[in-house]
């Protein structure tokens, strides 16, 4: 038996549907006989369409269709599952071929209409079926699996707590007030300056040969001391190494027997007496004593000034003899 082809499907399935209607079969067009292209006696009438039947081709392939998406739907065509399998091999294949849920081509019902199988259901598959369903935002938020987030390590912890802005806020809140509290005690706190104490020893009178002068005091107390003859007399006296015109500090020029002032050129002589330059009147004395121990002691605190006869104070000075 050979393949039917496609129109002898189409008219035995309009027979069918129109037999289930009580109507007459509308009659076959035999392939033979148009392939043989005979004379009007021979040559069948050709089948007019049923129109009762509804019989279209485009009727019958939504039967088709809908037989295939329900399985028992009235307007399927019996006629296909009756026929006997031509190539059931086949057709199975092409079936098992056919990706589960596509809606079944023209080609594929006539195929099984020629085989006599009942078209794959058009049930979608369940993935299929729940991809199409709408599905609103809530549910599809349900539906989608919850981001499961790692653990953090316990350094990711710690990193994560310092550099989170409250964190950061708070510390930055309380180096703000320290920084505050520590300005307000240095505030409370007076400047304290360190000055050496006004009353010191400096040896013993031989330690001052005559006509000499002694800077070994002057970077620590601010004073020479000076042996040599004032007013007829020789004595040890503690010239006080400020210069008397605007307070810059002398240098004892040896050579010279001369204290000069690099400021302004004022020139005093080793008795402190002023002779050259601007500075105005003589360098002061700081009162010296001799300590019971034998010792010189300088007292800072008391200062005599030439001009002012303040030298004739045996405070002034010790006198050698
Ligand atoms: Fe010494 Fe002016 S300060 S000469």
């Amino acid at each position: 038996m050979g393949k039917k082809s496609t129109k002898d499907i189409l008219a035995q399935l309009r027979a069918e549907a129109a037999a289930k209607k009580g109507e007459p079969a509308p009659q076959q067009e035999s392939a033979a006989g148009a392939a043989a292209g005979g004379g009007p006696a021979e040559k069948p009438a050709v089948p007019k369409k049923p129109a009762a039947a509804g019989g279209s081709t485009k009727d019958i392939l939504a039967a088709a269709r809908a037989q295939a998406a329900g399985g028992g739907a009235p307007a399927a065509k019996p006629a296909a599952a009756a026929k006997p399998a031509a190539k059931p091999a086949a057709g199975a294949k092409a079936a098992a071929a056919k990706p589960a849920g596509e809606r079944p081509s023209v080609q594929e019902m006539l195929r099984a209409a020629r085989e006599g199988r009942p078209l794959q259901p058009a049930e979608p598959p369940r993935e299929a079926a729940a991809f199409r369903k709408p599905v609103s935002p809530a549910a599809a938020k349900k539906a989608r699996p919850e981001k499961t987030a790692a653990p953090l390590t316990r350094r990711q912890a710690l990193i994560e707590t310092i550099t989170s802005p409250f964190v950061m806020a708070w510390v930055a809140f309380a180096t703000a007030t320290a920084a505050f509290l520590l300005a307000t005690l240095r505030f409370l706190i007076p400047n304290i300056l360190v000055e050496p104490p006004s009353r010191f020893k400096i040896g013993i009178p031989s330690d001052y040969p005559p006509d000499m002068v002694s800077t070994k005091w002057t970077p620590e107390f601010g004073v020479w001391v000076v042996n040599t003859v004032y007013e007829g007399q020789r004595q040890i006296f503690a010239l006080i190494s400020v210069c008397t015109h605007l307070g810059c500090t002398p240098n004892w020029l040896d050579g010279e027997q001369k204290f000069k002032c690099p400021c302004h050129g004022s020139g005093f002589y080793i008795t402190g007496i002023n002779f050259e330059g601007p500075a105005p009147r003589p360098l002061e004395r700081a009162a010296i004593a001799l300590a019971p121990d034998g010792t010189l002691e300088v007292d800072k605190s008391q200062k005599f000034q030439q001009e002012m006869g303040q030298w004739e104070n045996p405070s002034s000075y010790v006198p050698v003899v």
